[in-house]
């Protein structure tokens, strides 16, 4: 039998404590899987009286998570404090340059410095290993990293935030606008208090960049990715699509072109037919599409104490066992830099809500502006008639680029009629 793997979890928030009620309440499952015992024997967090409801006795208690990371008694680190610098960075950091691995849930700080980290663990032969980071309890990264490995991937997407599809179904289903549900959320602890890091599309940003690395091999690029978020996405446009056929869903899409990769997060709109519309609630799912398998879709729960624990602790067990791939699948240096497409670049369909005064030939206008930047119509679509008053007009247009429909619609904003700039979302074809 080899000798226990010695954790030292920094963090006992609801996942840490979630990880220490694993590994005790599966211990002895976990020690047949991997062929060794899987201890916890340090923990750091600030209050120590606080109850978390698992049994800390006999655990190295560490007010200060840099010092549990020098320990010699640990020889993995699992980092759950959060935020991309300061604590947590200063912790990874301390556990690679003492030889000790790293698990980590810590999204933000993976995507801003990830590449530096895996170079850092590479070249102390320790292994960096984020699972959680990403879509919580899904195991993408083990997907993408090892189940398909032999693939060429072509395009990887997904809901990758749980409060955004939470609020955008709880839109659908009651008829209430962003800012109540929103407030909803809150309550319910589905959404921060400062919610701005999920509404605005920036929490799946940074976990869509690290399933670019991973699909495409190149070193992880936060700032390349385009984002916008759902906070001015109305129960009319909910109600609009869902008559054409469409859900709204903020989807990350990372894909390979031509001219190289697109990142993006950003509401779309998604055929009601597919699988990814049907993804409700708070749940995550993700598509990855190689050249060999074709379509790959996985589905579950993207945060919360017990599938998040569950995706840290299969790290673990990766360790235990000797496990230590490359954290972006290859090697650091062998990571491409291949080109990032500009959003402007991008080539789409698109659905337009404008507010308009419902007078003739305001629509005439639009439709030149348009056809100068050739962006063709596919649809109109106006509900009944109040003349002299503000109504919502719908188009949805054919496929065409983006720095054209954007040029359009700044025209289209500077139209008398037009009340309110335009609302664009993109139409993904999946
Ligand atoms: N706040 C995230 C979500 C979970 O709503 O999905 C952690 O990344």
């Amino acid at each position: 039998m080899l000798d226990p793997l010695k954790i030292g979890v920094a963090g006992l928030g609801s996942v840490g404590a979630g990880v220490v009620k694993l590994l005790h309440g599966q211990s002895e499952l976990l020690e047949r899987r991997c062929g060794r015992v899987l201890a916890v024997t340090a923990v750091s967090a600030r209050d120590r009286q606080r109850n978390r409801g698992v049994d800390l006795f006999g655990i190295r208690w560490f007010v200060d998570p840099r010092e549990l990371a020098a320990d010699d008694e640990v020889d993995v680190v699992v980092e759950l404090i959060g935020g991309s610098d300061g604590v947590a960075l200063d912790v990874v950091e301390s556990a690679i340059a003492a030889n000790k691995s790293v698990v980590t849930a810590n999204k933000a700080m993976m995507a801003i410095h990830g590449t530096r980290l895996a170079r850092q663990a590479e070249q102390a032969g320790v292994g960096l290993a984020y699972e959680a980071a990403v879509a919580g309890g899904i195991p993408i990264v083990k997907a993408l990293r090892e189940g398909l490995a032999g693939n060429r991937i072509n395009r990887v997407y997904g809901i990758l935030n749980g409060t955004c599809n939470y609020i955008l179904t709880a839109m659908e289903e009651t008829g209430r606008e962003f800012d109540e549900v929103l407030a909803e959320a809150q309550v319910l602890g589905y959404a921060e208090a400062d919610p701005g890091f999920d509404v605005d599309g920036i929490d799946a940003a940074h976990k869509l960049a690290l399933l670019t690395s991973l699909a495409f091999g190149r070193p992880v690029e936060f700032d390349s990715v385009f984002i916008e978020g759902i906070r001015d996405i109305g129960t009319v446009d909910i109600e609009y699509a869902r008559e054409l056929g469409f859900r709204i869903k903020l989807l990350a899409i990372a894909r390979a072109t031509e001219s190289g990769v697109e990142q993006r997060v950003h509401p779309c709109l998604v055929s009601r037919d597919t699988l990814i519309a049907h993804v409700q609630g708070v749940f995550n799912a993700v598509v990855a599409e190689g050249d060999f398998v074709g379509r790959t879709v996985y589905e579950g729960r993207g945060a919360g104490e017990k599938p998040t624990a569950s995706a840290v602790v299969a790290d673990l067990i990766d360790l235990a066992r000797g496990g230590n791939l490359p954290a972006f699948g290859v090697p650091t240096a062998s990571l491409e830099a291949t080109p990032a497409v500009p959003m402007e670049d991008h080539v789409g369909a698109y659905y337009v809500r404008l507010m308009v005064v419902d007078k003739p030939g305001v629509m005439a206008d639009v439709a030149a502006i348009l056809r100068d930047e050739n962006v063709s119509l596919e649809s109109v679509l106006q509900r009944g008639r109040d003349p002299g008053e503000v109504v919502p007009v719908i188009l949805t247009t054919h496929v065409t680029v983006e720095a054209g429909m954007r040029k359009a619609l700044r025209e289209i904003a500077g139209l008398e009629l037009v009340v309110e700039p335009p609302l664009m979302i993109r139409m993904e074809q999946l």
